[in-house]
């Protein structure tokens, strides 16, 4: 499929979606890991739920949105999926804490987590996710360093300033916590891929 055949659905123009390589080390984790249960932070209008559900048949996505209008949009891109994809509009820290709340049990666990929702949320998420995470899965996070401020010792604008620091503090926790092996791939915005050890529990 072409990008730019997907956006049949789209109103607004802007297309923050996963960028060439980033995709690309997306598909090659699918392909080595071979997960069956995908949870998705940040859907968008579901170009790269779509790009996970082609890698796979056995593969299902979970995939959280806020945003109405790019709920109703995904789920005409991604109508075809049926029963494979569930798109659920929320505030991914409500989805998160209310699945963490509930008697959390092994069979509502995840096999992989691709998180691309907001970035300066995702030392928030950290812990949630750790936890609906089964043992040898897989965490790939998108735009970790965040247009190179994140290991830059350049003032950074005010505007990007929490993101970046958020990002460090996501980056240092998840490359200290001895339950994850985490790589970072420094190319396009930074992608983080770590994981989780068949011991932790
Ligand atoms: C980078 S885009 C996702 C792109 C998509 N993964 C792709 O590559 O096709 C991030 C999305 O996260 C959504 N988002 C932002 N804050 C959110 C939140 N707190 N909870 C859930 N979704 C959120 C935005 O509306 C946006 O659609």
């Amino acid at each position: 499929m072409k990008k730019e055949d997907f956006f049949g659905y789209v109103a607004d123009g802007y297309n923050p979606i996963i960028r060439p390589r980033s995709e690309e080390l997306l598909k090659e984790v699918i392909g080595k890991y071979k997960p069956k249960r995908v949870l998705e932070i940040g859907t968008y209008i579901g170009y790269s739920a779509r790009i996970m559900l082609e890698c796979d048949e056995n593969l299902s996505v979970v995939t959280v949105e806020k945003n109405e209008n790019n709920v109703e949009n995904a789920r005409l891109n991604l109508k075809i999926f049926g029963q494979r994809v569930q798109i659920v509009c929320a505030d991914a820290i409500d989805f998160l804490t209310n699945l963490c709340q509930k008697n959390f049990n092994s069979e509502q666990s995840f096999d992989m987590v691709f998180l691309d929702g907001p970035k300066g949320q995702y030392v928030k998420y950290l812990p949630y996710l750790k936890k609906i995470l089964k043992a040898g899965g897989v965490l790939i996070a998108d735009d970790v360093l965040f247009y190179g401020l994140v290991n830059t010792n350049q003032k950074i604008e005010h505007k990007h300033r929490t993101i970046a620091k958020n990002l460090r503090l996501f980056l240092d926790n998840i490359q200290n916590d001895s339950d994850f092996e985490t790589k970072i791939y420094d190319f396009e915005d930074g992608v983080s891929v770590s994981v989780k050890k068949q011991t932790s529990f």
